[in-house]
């Protein structure tokens, strides 16, 4: 299983993906979480020790390895490079493990098409196309706001876009934006999450906006988020009865269902 977590930015994406790579990842699934948000913070979400989050290089930063597999040195300008680099042994090599769940940063995904051409982004774009095609086990790409920036092949082999909102118009106005691009291309398979929530009107306000079927949880505002995210200690350990209800909601939603 495939999973892009996506929406306007702040609303609680990166949240959402480490808890639910905790999720997969103690029920028994192999995990590989994608960090494709220039402004990298997966891994503190995960509950990555600060010191080792802080110390992994991005792919995009990594000089050697981009002439290496590109043929071209990013800090020069005008060279001919690859265009099909290798990049599968790149999971493997670059992730860090923590808790059995491997973690990718992957740094910043430009533009395709018309955008930047240089190597870096030709070596991440490859890189996220043949993890989404080609990797056997669930992966979860945690991304900056908005898809406008993901090839077509990446973005159809995603299986669930996962789109998470706050009570708000601005965060409904992206969510609905981004259903518009992936219904365009074919992606059928969608689920909200409402984030953020302080009570029952501001839920079913979210439920007259987006449609209401494609809603998979509810998740509450919450003060034990917040202080992880500020001490900086894995949220999955300290969720408490009512957000572990809501997040295994969340996680049926996501989960094979035959298995
Ligand atoms: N349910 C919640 N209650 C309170 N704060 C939250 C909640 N979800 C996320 N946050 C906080 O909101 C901020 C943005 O969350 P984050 O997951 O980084 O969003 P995004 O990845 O969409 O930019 C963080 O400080 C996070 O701790
Ligand atoms: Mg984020």
């Amino acid at each position: 299983m495939k999973f892009a977590v996506t929406g306007k930015g702040g609303t609680g994406k990166t949240t959402v993906a480490g808890v639910l790579a905790h999720c997969f990842n103690s029920d028994g699934y192999r995990v590989l979480a994608v960090d494709a948000d220039p402004d990298a913070n997966l891994g503190s979400a995960l509950g990555v020790p600060p010191e080792e989050a802080a110390s992994i290089i991005p792919i995009s930063a990594r000089r050697e390895l981009i002439k290496d597999r590109t043929g071209a040195d990013p800090a020069r300008f005008g060279q001919m490079f690859k265009l099909n680099p290798t990049v599968d042994d790149i999971p493997e090599k670059y992730s860090i493990d923590f808790r059995g769940i491997k973690l990718l940063v992957l740094g910043a995904i430009q533009k395709g098409g018309g955008g930047c051409a240089c190597a870096e982004n030709v070596l991440v774009q490859s890189l996220l196309s043949e993890i989404v095609l080609n990797r056997d086990e669930v992966v979860i790409v945690d991304m900056e706001a908005g898809i406008e920036h993901l090839g077509r092949a990446t973005l159809e082999a995603i299986d669930k876009m996962l789109i998470v909102v706050e009570p708000g118009m601005r965060s409904i106005t992206t969510a609905t934006t981004i259903m518009r691009l992936a219904g365009e291309i074919g992606i059928t398979s969608f689920g909200i999450i409402g984030n953020k929530i302080r009570d029952a009107g501001q839920s079913e306000w979210i439920g007259t906006r987006l449609p209401a079927a494609e809603v998979i949880g509810m998740i509450p505002y919450s003060e034990t988020i917040l202080s992880a995210d500020r001490d900086q200690r894995p949220l999955f350990d300290e969720l408490d009865e009512s957000l572990k209800a809501e997040f295994l909601k969340i996680y049926e939603a996501c989960r094979p269902q035959n298995a």
